[in-house]
């Protein structure tokens, strides 16, 4: 499973990528607007640390002008993924950038439905927010079974990206159904590798060792 942050926090993105954990980066009109900046600065920023793709999101509501943007947008640096809102002035446009090269991430998915049409006018990436989803009171991982699913069914090469994550199980429950990518806020990223008895089991070594009084780069070892 590749993980994407979901972030437009540049130090976040650089930090967690000198893990190796990051394949790619997710923003959108909010994370944007959270960070005060100037939106191509940080996109600049994103796309210069992050190799794999940085999904930016048109404004514009109508076809043309989201073609547009689009195409302003995929012009800005290799690895940009175009983000459009699932609306039928976005599926048209979906399709055109698609069919000229441009990789579309079609965002704001809330039905499998809604999956399908986005396979069929070439996105690269649909985006099902399956926190929302929850909150809503409905199931949002069953959302991500059944798109898996269905493209399954018919072979189709668009990617599922699991959005609106809000905790490490959303994570084990994406990667169990074989979700293609998942994009993490940094903190759900970071939480991956808690588990008390890694931080119990580190303790009792670090005591052990404390007491031989000994030291590995300081040892006699004729090195
Ligand atoms: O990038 C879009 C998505 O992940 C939004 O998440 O937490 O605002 O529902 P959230």
């Amino acid at each position: 499973m590749k993980f994407f942050v979901d972030t437009a926090d540049v130090d976040e993105i650089r930090d967690l990528a000198a893990t190796g954990m990051v394949d790619g980066a997710t923003t959108n009109p909010s994370l944007v607007a959270k960070t005060g900046r100037d939106f191509f600065e940080v996109l600049r920023e994103i796309c210069d640390i992050v190799d794999g793709p940085v999904s930016a999101e048109v404004t514009a509501t109508e076809h043309e002008a989201m073609t547009a943007e689009g195409r302003k947008l995929a012009a800005f640096a290799d690895n940009i993924a175009v983000k459009l809102p699932m609306t039928w002035d976005g599926l048209k446009t979906c399709r055109v950038l698609s069919q000229s090269g441009i990789q579309v991430n079609v965002t704001l998915c809330f039905s499998a439905n809604q999956a399908l049409l986005a396979a069929k006018a070439g996105a690269a990436f649909i985006s099902p927010f399956i926190g929302r989803l929850d909150d809503a009171g409905h199931d949002g991982m069953e959302l991500i079974s059944d798109i898996v699913a269905i493209y399954d069914n018919y072979d189709f090469d668009t990617e599922v990206l699991v959005a609106s994550v809000r905790t490490a199980n959303h994570v084990k429950d994406a990667a169990k159904i074989g979700a293609d990518v998942c994009t993490l806020p940094p903190g759900v990223l970071r939480s991956l590798i808690g588990h008390p008895l890694t931080d119990k089991g580190l303790a009792a070594f670090l005591a052990d060792w404390e007491k031989t009084g000994q030291s590995i780069l300081k040892a006699e070892d004729g090195t």
